[in-house]
């Protein structure tokens, strides 16, 4: 995508090139297609979905629990020539609750286990203007949707076939208020 990523061994990165391509330039419509400004890309490991939408909005922040991938992101920041992003070496959970809704669109990415229970307060609490949730997990994904659509609206899902031949599928869901 036109994009150069440095990746340590510490760290996440999707396996799938191909289809991988697909889901980043997906998540760039969306950003494109909900006017967002102000964008939290948590869960970010060393910054792609971050970077990759960084020239449509104003100002990112990433939050990432790995200090080796947070120093990859720092480095692919620089690699690419990104001024408006900024990453924080933090579990989302211990500082979520300092971003309020002056973000209009926050991504999250996380691992298998969802969402836990202090970062959906904070959603549920500032009501974001808008979510992009994606997913490995269906069955963690369908319990936070549960309980996030009781104050956003659940708009679409794409699916992704990341892992062929095998059950594991990646979900892009869009929810806004
Ligand atoms: C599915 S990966 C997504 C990474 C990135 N968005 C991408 O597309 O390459 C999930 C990421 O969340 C990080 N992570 C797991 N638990 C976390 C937590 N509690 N707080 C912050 N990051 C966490 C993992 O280290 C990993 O980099």
């Amino acid at each position: 995508m036109d994009k150069k990523f440095n990746i340590r061994k510490e760290s996440f990165f999707q396996v799938n090139d191909e289809i991988v391509e697909k889901l980043y330039s997906y998540v760039r419509d969306i950003t494109l297609l909900l006017s967002s400004k102000i964008v939290l890309d948590l869960y970010c490991g060393v910054g792609t979905i971050g970077i990759i939408v960084s020239d449509l909005v104003e100002k990112v922040v990433g939050v990432e629990v790995v200090e080796e991938a947070v120093v990859d992101a720092n480095q692919n920041k620089r690699l690419n020539n990104i001024k408006n992003i900024e990453f924080i070496n933090s579990k989302v959970e211990d500082v979520i609750s300092n971003f309020n809704n002056e973000f209009d669109t926050v991504i999250v990415d996380p691992p298998r286990s969802g969402l836990d229970r202090k970062t959906k307060d904070v959603l549920l609490k500032e009501k974001f203007k808008n979510i992009i949730y994606i997913s490995c997990d269906a069955v963690t994904l369908a319990r936070d949707l549960f309980e996030l659509s009781t104050v956003y609206n659940f708009k679409s899902i794409e699916l992704f076939n990341m892992f062929p031949r095998t059950y594991h599928v990646e979900c892009v869901c869009v929810l806004n208020r």
